[in-house]
């Protein structure tokens, strides 16, 4: 899987993501990462990559032409590398952008399936639209809050679907346990010692009884997804242990 991103702060892109395992993954060719520059494509003698907003107002404007050229350059390495395997696709485009779609889970494994994406990171007080209209086939955000430009969450995103293709993770992912899976948050673990501080580890987990540790899990599962994510608890199924369980503890 490749990716590219469009941005103005490359170094921050590649040293986010060369390290820990997208680093490891990107090492073993599992995925590819391009960080190119817009500034790279202005056609502006003094490197301006922004202007100010037709109509006034706060803040600068990124240009369309030099993230237009970027983009065709991107476009078109993508496109010299299909011909040789006859597939003619062209790439997504995702803009980051807090106006966009919330990111989740599902939306990470989707993504999990193309061969390239390509992200567009903003910065400024925005980037003309024109642009967007002609490039972006995908407007995300990271979450309701507004960061300073879209390079932290492409790393986000770029982190989030590494972790769904093939060889990435050391277990395989597709018989996950992990939180967001059923619309359940992941359980709480523990590690040795047996007693740290006082603290036991809780007496299920080291009985060996499979079945029991099993039930505790979910149980601590339908607890915390309670708490702390009531949307999500609304579509968990529930089925009869699930329900006893909740009964007893006065949930539900
Ligand atoms: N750019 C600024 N804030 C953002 C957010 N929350 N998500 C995606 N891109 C952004």
């Amino acid at each position: 899987m490749n990716f590219y991103v469009m941005t103005l702060f490359p170094d921050m892109i590649v040293n986010g993501l060369n390290t820990s395992i997208t680093g490891r993954a990107i090492e073993n060719g599992l995925i590819s990462l391009e960080a190119v520059n817009i500034r790279d494509y202005t056609l502006d003698k003094h490197n301006h990559v922004d202007d100010y907003p037709y109509g006034g107002g706060a803040g600068m404007v990124m240009q369309a032409q030099p993230v237009y050229d970027c983009y065709k350059s991107i476009e078109n390495k993508i496109k010299k590398q299909n011909e040789q395997s006859h597939i003619n696709k062209k790439p997504r485009v995702i803009f980051l952008t807090p106006t966009g779609k919330t990111f989740n889970q599902q939306m990470a494994r989707d993504f999990a399936a193309e061969e390239n994406l390509v992200f567009l990171c903003g910065h400024y007080e925005g980037i003309d639209q024109r642009v967007l209209d002609m490039i972006v086939t995908d407007n995300v955000s990271i979450g309701d809050y507004v960061l300073t430009g879209g390079e932290l969450p492409a790393m986000v995103m770029i982190d989030a679907i590494s972790r769904h293709v093939k060889g990435v993770l050391n277990n395989d992912i597709s018989a996950e346990t992990e939180s967001f899976t059923d619309n359940l948050l992941e359980y709480p673990q523990y590690t040795r010692p047996e007693e740290f501080m006082g603290v036991k580890v809780p007496e299920v987990l080291l009985s060996g009884h499979h079945a029991n540790i099993e039930r505790w899990r979910r149980n601590q599962s339908l607890i915390r997804t309670y708490e702390n994510r009531p949307d999500m608890f609304e579509n968990v199924e529930l089925d009869k242990k699930d329900r006893k369980f909740l009964m007893e503890n006065n949930i539900k």
